[in-house]
């Protein structure tokens, strides 16, 4: 199935089993090594790390957390800016080693967010690990210890990405066609 209808839009294979795995399994083998010893624990932000997250935490073999946060953005009654706010996080995060866990970071907005809370909370370090990565539509400046996959400003879908709600259960990557 080389190419897929999605909602109302066309989308056309990009990265398939074999590729996804591998940046899977090097994120896993770097986390593997680089935090043995450091009982992370894991954030993972729904909804869309939700099939990354799964794949990756069943190769990390060292003694670690998991928890999984969702973040709902509003607009204030008085400024246009969003803010995020993250849900469902009931661990202690103060002194502990974080790992977010996102399926993308395009602008690096949301991510940014979610830092900026750990560092709020007084995590005592902060990593993020990412299955993709937009290099071209990065807006911020912080560091991203685990890329699986850069990719360029195309809209993707499938693997946990959605357009419209709709995709995610897809086990490959597609990107759209004619967006116009
Ligand atoms: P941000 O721009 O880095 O804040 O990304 C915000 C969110 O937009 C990500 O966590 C994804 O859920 C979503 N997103 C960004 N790029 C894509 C895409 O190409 N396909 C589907 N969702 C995307
Ligand atoms: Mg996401």
């Amino acid at each position: 199935m080389d190419i897929i209808q999605v909602d109302d839009k066309q989308f056309s294979i990009y990265l398939k089993s074999p590729q996804i795995e591998a940046a899977v399994d090097n994120i896993a083998q770097q986390i593997n090594v680089d935090l043995k010893g450091k009982n992370p624990l894991f954030l993972v932000v729904l909804n869309g790390a939700f099939i990354f997250a799964s794949d990756l935490l069943k190769k990390i073999t060292i003694p670690c957390e998991i928890s999984f946060v969702k973040l709902s953005s509003y607009v204030g009654t008085k400024s246009t800016s969003i803010i995020r706010e993250l849900i469902g996080l009931d661990e202690v995060v103060s002194g502990r080693t974080i790992v977010i866990v996102e399926d993308i970071i395009d602008t690096g907005l949301t991510m940014g967010a979610t830092i900026d809370k750990m560092k709020k909370l007084e995590a005592k370090d902060v990593r993020i690990a990412t299955l993709l990565f937009k290099p071209n539509a990065f807006q911020l400046n912080y560091k991203i210890d685990y890329i699986g996959i850069n990719i360029p400003n195309d809209f993707i879908v499938g693997y946990g990405l959605d357009y419209n709600g709709y995709g995610r259960n897809y086990p490959e990557i597609y990107k759209i066609l004619n967006n116009e």
